[in-house]
C-alpha cells in the first residue's frame, strides 16, 4: 500500500498502534452514524475492526503530520465482483469530529483521487452522502463527481441514513471512459 503525503497529511497503511486515536472518534455518535455505520461499543471492537483495514488494504489512515496522530480513514472499496473486474472503487472518509472544518477531509479526498486515477488507474470512482450530510456533499461536488441515483430506501445498520445520494466520476486518464 502506498504512502501519501500532501501538506498537512500523511495517508498510509494503518498499524495496530493506531487502534486509540481510531478508537477516540469511532466511538462518538458524530462520525459513524451519518456514514452507516454505528459507533464502536469499546476498544475491543476497534481493534478488530481495524485488523480488517490491516488485511483488507482498501483503508488508509489518515495522519496529522503536525501532531503525528491519526484523525480519520480513507478507503478505496470494491461493492461486487462486477466492480472488481471493471476497476470500479468507492472512495469513503471519516475524520475525527475534533478535527472538522479545517480541509483535512478535502485534502485527503483531493489525493486518493488523484492517486486513484493516476498511480492505480481505476476506470470510475463512486461516492455518496446522506442527504443530511453537507460537508461530504461539498466534497463530492467540488471534485467534479457526478449526481447517478438518489436511493430513497437505503439499507444501513444507522438510521441515520435516510437517502442516499450516488455520484459518479470516471478517470479523466483513461482512454476508454463513457
Ligand atoms: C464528511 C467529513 C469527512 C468532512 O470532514 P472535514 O475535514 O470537516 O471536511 P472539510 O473541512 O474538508 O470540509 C469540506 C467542506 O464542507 C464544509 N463543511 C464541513 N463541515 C461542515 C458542516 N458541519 N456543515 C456545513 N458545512 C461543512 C467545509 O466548510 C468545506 O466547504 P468548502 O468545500 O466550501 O470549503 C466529516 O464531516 C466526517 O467525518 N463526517 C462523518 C463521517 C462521514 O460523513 N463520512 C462521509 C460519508 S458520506
Amino acid at each position: 500500500m502506498k504512502t501519501i503525503k500532501t501538506k498537512r497529511l500523511i495517508i498510509r497503511k494503518p498499524k495496530m498502534k493506531d487502534v486509540e486515536d481510531i478508537f477516540e472518534y469511532s466511538k462518538t455518535e458524530f462520525v459513524g452514524p451519518i456514514a452507516g455505520w454505528l459507533p464502536h461499543k469499546d476498544i475491543n471492537e476497534t481493534k478488530s475492526i481495524l485488523k480488517q483495514f490491516i488485511k483488507s488494504e482498501d483503508v488508509w489512515v489518515i495522519e496529522l503530520k503536525s501532531i503525528k496522530k491519526v484523525i480519520g480513514t480513507i478507503s478505496l472499496t470494491t461493492k461486487s465482483y462486477y466492480d472488481l473486474i471493471n476497476d470500479i472503487y468507492e472512495l469513503g472518509y471519516a475524520i475525527n469530529h475534533n478535527y472538522w472544518q479545517q480541509g483535512f477531509a478535502s485534502e485527503a479526498a483531493k489525493a486518493m483521487i488523484d492517486f486513484a486515477f493516476k498511480d492505480l488507474k481505476v476506470q470510475k470512482l463512486i461516492c455518496a452522502h446522506d442527504e443530511s450530510n453537507v460537508a461530504s456533499r461539498k466534497i463530492i461536488e467540488k471534485n467534479q463527481f457526478e449526481l447517478i441515483k438518489i436511493d430513497n430506501n437505503p439499507k444501513y445498520s444507522s438510521n441515520k441514513i435516510k437517502k442516499v445520494y450516488i455520484y459518479e466520476l470516471y478517470n479523466p486518464y483513461r482512454g476508454e471512459n463513457k
